[in-house]
């Protein structure tokens, strides 16, 4: 899938909030930014913990936060993360209906995909 203008800007705003991580274990900062059909933005950063495990990744801080705010399934068109998404934020994009996934893949290039191609064959209830 090819990148949009509009990828790039939202890939920029996860840029830019990467900067709030909460990561002293790791060092490894990720931001995530994600666009509502309505335009709305909602940011998210990795936020770490003594306790490993209990560590949250910004995906889904992003993520909660629009869930708070009220949006549903399907009313969020797509997200961007500076990191390629681990394999439980793959089963939160699937979950949430996210048209598109804007992230920066393991050789470093910003791409763009479904939910669907990046976790085929998923898991449903
Ligand atoms: N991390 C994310 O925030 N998103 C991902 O999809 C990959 C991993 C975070 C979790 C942890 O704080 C750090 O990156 C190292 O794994």
């Amino acid at each position: 899938m090819v990148t949009t203008d509009a990828d790039r800007e939202l890939y920029e705003r996860a840029v830019a909030i990467a900067k709030r991580a909460y990561a002293p274990y790791s060092s490894f900062h990720v931001g995530a930014a994600v666009r509502a059909r309505d335009g709305r933005i909602f940011e998210g950063v990795n936020v770490e913990n003594a306790a490993y495990p209990l560590g949250v990744c910004a995906e889904k801080s992003a993520l909660t936060t629009a869930v708070t705010e009220g949006y549903k399934p399907g009313d969020l068109e797509a997200i961007a993360i500076t990191a390629s998404p681990c394999g439980g934020c793959r089963q939160w994009l699937v979950e949430l209906k996210l048209d598109r996934v804007i992230y920066a893949n393991n050789s470093g290039e910003v791409v763009a995909a479904t939910p669907a191609e990046l976790l085929p064959d998923t898991f449903a209830l």
